[in-house]
């Protein structure tokens, strides 16, 4: 499943001003005085950028992503390298040496075999693992219009389909990952951390509709076409929040 860059350049502001800030804290402290951070699914790397104040000077980071593309677009070298693969392969994670492991926007693509799998060698080598932004399949609009349901369910139905893993969690995703985490043995802290659009952010809000509204068509959603005409027109004068879910993991040495 392609993200193009342009939506990552869209989304990452609503995400930074999203994300939860005492959690994101917490994980840059987790991470060590001598932090080797290794970012899965990192895209043109956000959460790095996110945590770069955070953390201490000379901090190393392997930016994992399948896209050549979103990899192309991260200034290697000065202790960032890239790291081109698929996640699928859990073996080949460039894990050796790391003192945290990263993740934004990506555990709801992901399967819960492949998150209890995550959480099984995070714990045995007892690495933190901090997880912004999951999609946790809440979404409102205000006012609220006729369709807001209806294409809800059906794009979460979508988001359960196959992103490259298998049947990915979707909009169960974190609330997975808090479960296996526990039970791999890790003290698990999660904060909400949805998006709250107005007016303002128009130009994501309906590159957002537009993707909700393909998605819940291919889920067999009817009428969807005139819920996005409203739904943007609707913009001017509204709000919307999408909920995610931020997570950290910490092996109990850390906690
Ligand atoms: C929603 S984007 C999030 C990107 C970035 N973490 C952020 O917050 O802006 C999901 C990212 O995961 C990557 N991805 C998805 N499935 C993958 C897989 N099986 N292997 C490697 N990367 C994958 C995509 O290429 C994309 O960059």
């Amino acid at each position: 499943m392609a993200f193009p860059a342009t939506w990552l350049d869209l989304r990452e502001p609503a995400d930074r001003q999203a994300r939860d800030g005492a959690l994101l804290q917490k994980a840059a402290t987790a991470a060590g005085p001598c932090p080797l951070i290794v970012d899965l699914g990192c895209g043109t790397g956000a959460t790095m950028r996110a945590m770069s104040g955070l953390l201490p000077g000379g901090a190393h980071w392997r930016m994992v992503d399948s896209d050549p593309d979103l990899l192309a677009r991260i200034p290697a070298g000065d202790g960032i390298t890239l790291h081109p693969g698929d996640l699928g392969d859990q073996a080949r994670l460039p894990l050796d040496g790391a003192t945290m492991v990263t993740a934004s926007a990506l555990l709801d693509l992901c399967p819960a075999y492949w998150i209890a799998d995550l959480a099984v060698e995070l714990a045995t080598r007892s690495l933190p693992f901090y997880a912004a932004l999951t999609f946790d399949g809440a979404m409102e609009w205000h006012p609220e219009l006729p369709g807001d349901a209806a294409v809800t369910a059906a794009f979460n139905r979508h988001q359960q389909g196959d992103k490259g893993l298998g049947a990915a969690s979707g909009p169960e995703a974190a609330t997975h990952a808090v479960e296996l985490f526990d039970a791999a043995g890790f003290v698990v802290h999660s904060a909400p951390s949805a998006w709250q659009l107005g007016p303002d952010q128009r130009e994501l809000q309906v590159e957002l509709l537009q993707g909700i509204a393909t998605a819940a068509a291919e889920a067999g959603c009817e009428a969807t076409k005139t819920w996005l005409q409203s739904r943007i027109a609707a913009i001017a004068k509204g709000a919307c929040r999408v909920g995610h879910t931020d997570m950290l993991a910490l092996p109990p040495r850390a906690a």
